[in-house]
């Protein structure tokens, strides 16, 4: 990146393939979207980063949307893309994507939104954000693991889940992880953004999800012209992690449906 830091970013599937950008949320990984990029590397160029501060990313003492929504349009002229791409963001990866969004319309080609919120952070929130930055810098990213895990997964998530992506967050950066706790703090509030979204979008709720319930992506959805809305049953926060089956399924019938449209589109497109 311009800043020095350098991420680490995996990219699969065919060059000419529809690009699509994974957006992992906080404090997660690239890993999350493993299931789903498989399911898409057969028609698509799937292009899964480690956000910064995240994963095998190296960290910067801050971290906010835009940098992060930067860092991706970077990856993306590093790879030679100037094609625009789907955005897949979950959490703090959708919220970065409506970010995205707003910087470089024409670099967007399609929105899926998993799980997020177009919500500014609350007062109590920005408090609980910063006292999580203290505690992870005091004690590691364990400190940030141990809070959330519970509210990350449903309540019936197998434990092997449930330790494997505890460890997951425990080995993350802990500057890492303060920068995009005070980064999430400072977030924009993204709801004017939503009746300007004039590309193609999914949103994607699960059924158990107590951090951006079903109810508040409903009413997100609703703002978003033309937009999809689908609830995975039993699923939590984790939507792609805790249903993969079921959520690559959502995801590539809806790519496809996209492609469809695109080659009709350039069918009867004068040359
Ligand atoms: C995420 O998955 O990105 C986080 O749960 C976002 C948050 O802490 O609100």
């Amino acid at each position: 990146m311009p800043d020095g830091c350098v991420l680490a970013c995996s990219v699969s599937g065919p060059e000419a393939g529809t690009p699509v950008v994974f957006i992992h949320g906080f404090p997660l990984t690239g890993e999350m979207w493993r299931h789903a990029a498989a399911a898409l590397s057969g028609t698509c160029r799937c292009i899964v980063p480690d956000l910064r501060g995240h994963g095998a990313s190296d960290a910067s003492d801050r971290a906010t949307m835009p940098m992060f929504a930067d860092d991706l349009v970077t990856i993306l002229e590093r790879l030679g893309e100037k094609r625009p791409a789907v955005l897949v963001g979950l959490s703090m990866g959708g919220i970065i994507a409506m970010e995205f969004f707003r910087r470089r319309r024409e670099r967007v080609r399609a929105l899926v939104l998993c799980n997020t919120r177009a919500l500014p952070e609350t007062e109590e929130g920005r408090a609980g954000r910063e006292r999580l930055a203290c505690d992870v810098l005091a004690r590691g990213s364990i400190a940030a693991a141990d809070q959330m895990i519970d509210r990350l997964l449903a309540p019936g998530a197998e434990p092997a889940l449930r330790e494997h992506w505890r460890s997951v967050m425990a080995s993350n950066s802990a500057v890492g992880v303060a920068a995009a706790s005070r980064g999430l703090a400072d977030r924009a509030d993204s709801r004017p953004t939503l009746p300007t979204i004039d590309v193609p979008t999914l949103v994607v709720a699960g059924q158990h999800d107590v951090i951006t319930p079903v109810d508040l992506m409903h009413a997100m959805a609703s703002e978003i012209p033309g937009s999809r809305f689908e609830v995975v049953r039993g699923a939590g926060h984790l939507t792609p992690v805790e249903a993969p089956e079921t959520f690559s399924r959502l995801l590539t019938g809806w790519v496809r449906d996209l492609q469809h449209a695109d080659s009709a589109h350039t069918a009867v497109t004068p040359a």
